[in-house]
């Protein structure tokens, strides 16, 4: 099973996302079962590091990132099984690289996992620390779910 995780940037949400689910499925010796890596949608952030504020609050709750951003490409559709869009604009700039009909079944929304609610992971480009933790605690949650969910298939 091959998971992409995807936001705009590729250098807040998505790579933590990736960075959590790695950190979660090696405790439970899982990594060598499951493929994972994040990307954006646009190409700001291609071979940049995370966003430092991004690096530091994934610390600050144990999880360490190694990443370099990247844009989506038509054939990562086809490469991964599972696509999460952080939110419903990542999710329409998946869609609009592919014939819909073929990929869509492919493409969900990150927080269709998120026992608490759904929506959007918000983009914490322009907050403050507290909205880069709210992003962590939505993802960190969420990721729980998604592994239950994919531990049942
Ligand atoms: P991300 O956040 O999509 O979670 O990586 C953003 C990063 C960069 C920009 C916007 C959102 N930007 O406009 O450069």
């Amino acid at each position: 099973m091959k998971i992409l995780f995807v936001c705009l940037g590729n250098i807040c949400r998505s790579p933590l996302a990736e960075a959590i689910f790695k950190y979660k499925i090696s405790e439970l010796g899982l990594e060598d079962v499951w493929e994972s890596d994040s990307c954006g949608t646009s190409d700001y952030h291609i071979d940049d590091q995370p966003d430092p504020r991004t690096i530091k609050n994934a610390l600050k709750n144990g999880v360490e990132i190694n990443h370099l951003g990247r844009q989506i490409k038509p054939d990562d559709l086809d490469h991964f099984d599972l696509i999460l869009a952080m939110d419903s604009a990542n999710y329409k700039g998946i869609l609009e690289l592919t014939d819909e009909l073929v990929h869509k079944h492919k493409v969900q929304l990150m927080r269709s996992y998120d026992p608490q609610g759904d929506g959007d992971v918000p983009d914490p480009y322009y907050g403050g620390e507290r909205d880069f933790q709210e992003v962590f605690d939505i993802l960190n949650r969420s990721m729980d779910s998604l592994i239950e969910s994919l531990r049942k298939k």
